[in-house]
């Protein structure tokens, strides 16, 4: 029987890469357990997703604590509940604090939807296509204490066409990132990620010694 790792999922909005994520799992094509989806926002359809597939949800709202610290800790209250091994951010719209950082070192990971570290931050995909880019894509990678910054471990180029709107290069785009968030977390779950200086190296199973 193979060890599957638990996972806990952040999210803010749609919740398609958690999808996804859990599409994954459901079908064993990686070795991993959604245990908890936590939303920052009572309005995420992410919830709707996780509650269909009998997920435990938690929605924790920032303004309800006084501070960001005390907001972490209660993600990791919950996080640690459920015995969660790795952090996956899913379009989680704030930045990760020492609380959640520090519970989790190198155990938190992220998608961007550009090719980092080009266009961090909001609308990376809208920043790329209004800069002229041939060459879009998105990014897997460890959070740091900044933002969309953290060592990579994948990415994915997606080519920008004549007839691209921001729209259909956005869709594009997200097609990759549900090809390569499943692949991130595999990679991670099989013990093949080393994270050397702000290099991942990608072990083979004779590497992982
Ligand atoms: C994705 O484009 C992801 O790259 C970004 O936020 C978006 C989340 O989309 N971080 P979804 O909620 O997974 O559909």
């Amino acid at each position: 029987m193979v060890n599957k790792i638990n996972l806990g999922i952040l999210v803010s909005g749609s919740g398609t890469n958690l999808q996804s994520i859990i599409d994954n799992c459901k079908s064993d094509r990686i070795d991993a357990l959604v245990k908890v989806v936590i939303s920052d926002s009572p309005e995420a359809f992410a919830i709707e997703r996780a509650k269909k597939n009998n997920i435990d949800t938690v929605t924790v709202v920032r303004s309800e604590f006084d501070s960001r610290k005390s907001f972490e800790k209660k993600i990791v209250e919950i996080l640690q509940s459920h015995k969660v091994e790795l952090v996956c951010l899913a379009g989680f719209m704030r930045i990760i604090g020492k609380t959640l950082l520090g519970a989790y070192p190198n155990r938190i990971i992220n998608i961007h939807p550009a090719l980092l570290p080009s266009f961090p931050g909001l609308d990376g995909q809208k920043q790329a296509y209004d800069y002229g880019v041939k060459i879009a894509g998105c990014t897997m990678h460890f959070v740091d204490d900044k933002v969309d910054h953290g060592p990579i471990i994948c990415q994915s180029s997606v080519p920008v066409m004549e007839d691209d709107t921001p729209q259909t290069l956005k869709d594009r785009i997200l097609e990759e990132e549900h090809r390569i968030y499943p692949q991130a977390i595999q990679l991670y779950a099989e013990g093949k990620l080393k994270i050397k200086n702000r290099r991942v190296y990608i072990l083979n199973e004779s590497d992982k010694g």
